[in-house]
């Protein structure tokens, strides 16, 4: 990561906390976690809350190409430097609420390094229904999380029919995190 996309993270982080909700990008680790299971020949990606673009690299670095990968970020400075850090990257500046209206269909999986949990319900319920839209059958939702439990809240889970597994625990991130990967039962 450059020292100037960090510098503009931190600085975002500080003038809205509630919004960024990280002590720092993920790292490498953390990334390389979410973007395990995706298929480079596997057609479109959503993106959430792509902030600076490290696990927007992470994917790339997959071999996915840059058109086929939709990032929402609703922060006009990180959108700015999503497009200039990633040629071709399909930018949303829009509020993740509303990723099911993106005009782009059979999704293979949704990346999200939004912080759910800190989100009003009604926002979560609004996410996910999004997802169940846009994926494919069988396509995941992928969302890391600090704290011990699922990070989507029990109320969504059980309306949507969300079934989830989720990874060991990665140490070296700050803090330690895991990813979940929810699906629609059925
Ligand atoms: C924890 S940071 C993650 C940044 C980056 N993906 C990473 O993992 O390093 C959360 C990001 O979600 C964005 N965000 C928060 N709420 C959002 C919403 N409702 N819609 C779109 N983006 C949102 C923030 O602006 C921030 O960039």
């Amino acid at each position: 990561m450059a020292s100037s996309d960090f510098a503009l993270f931190m600085g975002q982080l500080l003038r809205k906390p509630h919004q960024v909700v990280a002590l720092a990008p993920s790292s490498a680790g953390l990334c390389a976690e979410m973007v395990a299971e995706l298929d480079p020949d596997g057609g479109p990606v959503i993106e959430l809350g792509a902030g600076t673009g490290n696990i927007t690299r992470a994917i790339l670095g997959t071999g996915l190409p840059a058109e086929q990968c939709h990032s929402i970020e609703m922060n006009p400075e990180f959108c700015d430097r999503l497009r200039e850090n990633f040629p071709g990257l399909n930018v949303h500046r829009m509020s993740a609420g509303d990723c099911g209206d993106l005009e782009v269909a059979d999704v293979q999986a949704v990346i999200s390094g939004l912080p759910l949990l800190s989100m009003p319900t009604q926002l979560q319920r609004d996410i996910l229904t999004g997802f169940a839209r846009k994926v494919r059958p069988g396509g995941d939702y992928v969302q890391f999380t600090y704290g011990p439990k699922p990070p989507v809240t029990k109320i969504v889970r059980e309306e949507l029919n969300l079934t989830w597994r989720k990874s060991d625990k990665i140490w070296w991130n700050m803090p330690p995190a895991r990813v979940y990967r929810f699906r629609q039962a059925g």
